[in-house]
This record gives structure tokens, sequence and C-alpha cells, in this order.
């Protein structure tokens, strides 16, 4: 192990280098009982991961030599050490998705486009952009590792990377949100602001691409299958649904990621998949 990778270790952020075989076993569209249109969500966000996580590191980046706190400085190693593993791990798994027949091309190119607006931003306020969607991550990380409809009746194999994911993405959601508290000037007014900011730049984008991949997989017009994936997702309880209605939860001047208490969640899938018998111990 690195030394940065110790020092998140040490403060319950440890960047677990794994390597992920690629789900060769699995249907072509392994997600939501084999449908096209949520598969195809899947890999639209698989796709913009690589460019999002890199965005995410050198964000917080920026600001690490003005950390003092050397908690919070060894956090920041495990953050950049967890979302670099999570980028190169969905780099190879995105190479599956394409010999599958999803043509992620658009996404690929659409995020590192949108990501390079929000680049030009200054660096406090691109900080709280990437608060904002670490905020909007942690809550799809408690769905990836919760929503039974998703975890019931997804290929286990092709769940393994989102479930390691996302209980990394648990473990260090507070550490964007507390570096942009100490080193912005008016960290509410920019995390208001990073809202619409991140809502604009990436959402076209992402859902043009997602139906692009869908038409290209020659499913666009197959009303009544997509419509099970759309309620899927959608529907009252649908995967989507409950994460958007948790986005207010970013507004309020108090907020903080810990407000949602997932201690427990992450206490069971670290155990579940690192504990003594854990099932991916065999991937590092
Ligand atoms: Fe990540
Ligand atoms: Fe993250």
């Amino acid at each position: 192990m690195t030394s940065h990778a110790n020092k998140g270790a040490a403060v319950g952020i440890p960047p677990r280098l794994l390597k992920f075989p690629l789900p060769e076993h699995a249907h072509d569209h392994p997600f939501f009982n084999q449908n096209v249109l949520a598969s195809s969500m899947l890999s639209v966000m698989s796709a913009i991961f690589p460019s999002g996580e890199r965005f995410f590191m050198e964000s917080v980046r920026h600001f690490r030599d003005q950390i003092e706190d050397p908690v919070l400085k060894a956090q920041i190693s495990g953050f950049i050490g967890q979302e670099a593993i999570h980028g190169r791990e969905h780099e190879h798994l995105n190479e599956w998705f394409v010999s599958r027949g999803y043509d992620i091309g658009l996404a690929e190119s659409t995020i590192k486009k949108s990501l390079g607006l929000l680049n030009k931003l200054p660096p406090s306020q691109r900080l709280a952009c990437t608060v904002m969607m670490e905020h909007f991550t942690a809550i799809l990380a408690e769905q990836w590792l919760t929503h039974d409809e998703f975890r019931d009746t997804s290929d286990p194999q092709a769940l393994q990377l989102w479930t390691w994911h996302a209980l990394e993405e648990l473990e260090h959601k507070s550490v964007a949100f507390d570096v942009h508290r100490q080193v912005s000037q008016n960290p509410h007014f920019e995390k208001l602001l990073a809202a619409p900011l991140v809502f604009l730049t990436l959402t076209p984008g992402v859902t043009l691409s997602w139906l692009w991949v869908v038409y290209k997989q020659g499913h666009l017009l197959k009303w009544k299958e997509n419509k099970r994936g759309f309620l899927a997702l959608f529907g009252r309880k649908g995967f989507m649904t409950q994460c958007f209605k948790r986005i207010p939860e970013f507004f309020p001047r108090n907020h903080h990621p810990t407000d949602s208490d997932t201690k427990q969640l992450e206490d069971l899938w670290r155990k579940r998949l690192f504990g003594e018998e854990g099932e991916l111990n065999h991937l590092y």
C-alpha cells in the first residue's frame, strides 16, 4: 500500500486496489430484469464516471495544501485514492458495455465538454459543484445498496463493481464538503449556485446520450419494454425517483453529508464484501 493509501485507511477511507473481472457471463442487458432502457442508463453512468472522478479529484486536490487539519488531510488522500480506482475500474467496465453493443462514445465526449465548462469556474465554486455531485452520488450509492428491485433483478456479477463503488462513496461522502467549508469565503451561496450549474451543464448531455444508447440498440420505439424500464426508474418507488426526492436535503444552511446516517449500512457491506469471508477479498 502507498503512503497515501495508508493515510486514507487510517481515517476509514481505504483505497482498495481491486481489479474486477468483466462480467463475461452476464446477460447483455444486466440490470432490472434485462431491461435495455434501465441497463442503458447504468451504462451511461459508468461512461461518465471516469471523467467525473477526475473532476472530483482535481477540484479537491487544488486545496489540499491549504488544509492543516491532519485528519482532513488524510481523508483527502483516501478520497483521491478511492476515486482514482473507481475511474480506472469504470473505464475497464466501459469496454464490456461497448463489446455488448452499448454506444457510450457520445456520453464520454459530452461529459468531457460539460465538465470542461465547469472547469472554467473559480476553484471554490468548482469545488462546490463537486460537493453537489458527491451529494447526489452518495444518494445513488444508498440506492445501489438498498433498492430491492435493482438488487434482486440484476446480474450478481455485474452488481459487484457497483456495490464496491457504493460503499466507498459512502465512506468518503463528507470529504469534499468539509474541504469546501474550510476554504470557501461563502460556502452556502456557492452550494446554492452549484445546483443549477451542475443541473444545466450535465443533464441535457446525459439525457441525450442515454437516448442515443437506447436508439443504437434499436430499442427506442419498443414502448412496452421501455415503459417497464421507465417505471422501474421513475415510477413511484422507482430507482431514480427515490434519488431525486432527496436532492433538497442539500440546500439547508446547516446541512452536512453525515445528516443521513449511513454508518450501519457501511458496516454491513464492509463486512459482507471485505470481512473474514468477504465476497470481494479474492479481487485484491
Ligand atoms: Fe467514485
Ligand atoms: Fe465520490
